[in-house]
């Protein structure tokens, strides 16, 4: 089956090659030991490094073996000066600078700083820097303001780092569908993220809604936020209105974000909802848990681009893109397809269309999770 699509590059400089990274999720090998020391960079915001992790955790995820022994990743790209750590693992059974960076007291205080959601690297460096090193910590310190979102964070910390099951997300999928369609019954509505990609459990729920007729997305998610609210689902809300202008050219960047309308959410759901119940460890008597929901509102005109980059996975995306202007000379990103040699936006109604401009063969979602 497909796994790796290599465009061989032999230009002058060198015949390099590029990867596109097409992963399923039959994971074979161990990679966590190669994510530590990625999260390890990402929390000191050193971006080489950490990327270089991540690309050598892609390539081992596509691989259709286990990695037994140095001469099975001979050959093999992006596996270069970062693979110390698979090279003492594959020959100790352990590796030395992986457990460093486990017991690295900056790095497990970030870790758990950032696990509480509207805390990302910044704030929670900050606040290793002010000595904090526990929750109570951060709670108890007189001189920090916590903003709404690392309040409801805090709030619903248990339910929101607990895994979200299929069962979970499909009874989500029901919730908003109802919510969509009490307000245009003719609305749109593809569930996108990790669970397109045939995911068993994700830290969230993603979903893409838009309307047939062009503009009237831009009160739909206001609308169906006010519906979720009437009829108790809604814990926590952030909207992002549209601010997206289709004379703009698809970013240079490899991982913006797009400009669509949408909003990060937490829902309540109800155990009786879900079927075989809810994902809980501790069997509370509450009958309910808290999810995060993500819901992305664009045109339809640009509907197979924004489904196309919300389902990730974020490496595959990035590859996707880099691919786009090294290999083809086409920016692409959540919005449309640039053709700078024509200097014109290719227009797609699937996904098939856009990997057709890219002279790419379809990649299915579940292909999708480098
Ligand atoms: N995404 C995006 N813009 C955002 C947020 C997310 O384009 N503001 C895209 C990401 O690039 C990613 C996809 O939406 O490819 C899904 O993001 P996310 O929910 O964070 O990750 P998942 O792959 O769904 O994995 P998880 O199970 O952890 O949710
Ligand atoms: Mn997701
Ligand atoms: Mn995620
Ligand atoms: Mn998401």
């Amino acid at each position: 089956y497909l796994i790796q699509v290599c465009v061989s590059h032999p230009g002058s400089h060198g015949g390099s090659t590029r990867w596109l990274t097409a992963a399923t999720l039959n994971n074979n090998n161990k990679i966590d030991a190669l994510e530590v020391l990625a999260e390890y960079y990402e929390f000191k915001e050193i971006e080489g490094p950490c990327l270089a992790f991540r690309r050598a955790t892609s390539v081992l995820k596509s691989l259709p073996f286990v990695v037994q022994c140095l001469r099975d990743l001979r050959d093999l790209p992006c596996l270069g000066e970062h693979t110390k750590a698979i090279m003492e693992i594959l020959e100790y059974g352990r590796s030395f600078e992986v457990e460093q960076t486990l017991s690295d007291e900056r790095y497990q205080t970030l870790k758990l700083f950032t696990s509480v959601f509207g805390v990302g690297p910044k704030t929670a460096d900050k606040w290793y820097r002010q000595g904090l090193r526990s929750f109570s910590d951060v709670l108890t310190e007189p001189g920090i303001h916590l903003n709404r979102m690392q309040q409801t964070g805090f709030l619903h910390y248990g339910d929101i780092s607990r895994a979200v099951s299929k069962a979970e997300a499909r009874a989500l999928g029901s919730i908003i569908d109802e919510a969509v369609r009490a307000i245009t019954p003719d609305a749109i509505i593809a569930l996108t993220g990790g669970f397109r990609r045939g995911k068993e459990f994700g830290h969230d729920v993603d979903f893409l809604v838009t309307t047939p007729e062009l503009g009237r997305e831009r009160s739909l998610l206001p609308d169906v936020i006010d519906e979720l609210k009437k009829k108790g689902f809604l814990l926590y809300c952030d909207y992002h209105a549209s601010t997206f202008d289709m004379a703009r050219l698809p970013s240079f960047s490899f991982e913006a974000m797009d400009h669509f309308a949408k909003c990060f959410l937490i829902l309540r759901l109800e155990e009786g909802k879900v079927e075989g119940g809810l994902n809980s460890s501790e069997k509370d008597s509450r009958g309910w848990r808290a999810v995060r929901v993500d819901l992305v509102s664009p045109p339809l005109d640009r509907y197979a681009y924004a489904l196309l980059g919300w389902t990730g996975s974020r490496m595959f995306e990035r590859d996707l893109r880099r691919f786009a202007r090294l290999e083809r000379r086409m920016l692409l990103d959540n919005h449309g397809l640039y053709d700078k040699t024509k200097k014109e936006f290719l227009a797609a109604t699937t996904e098939k269309d856009i990997f057709a401009h890219l002279g790419l063969e379809y990649i299915e979602p579940w292909q999708r999770n480098a």
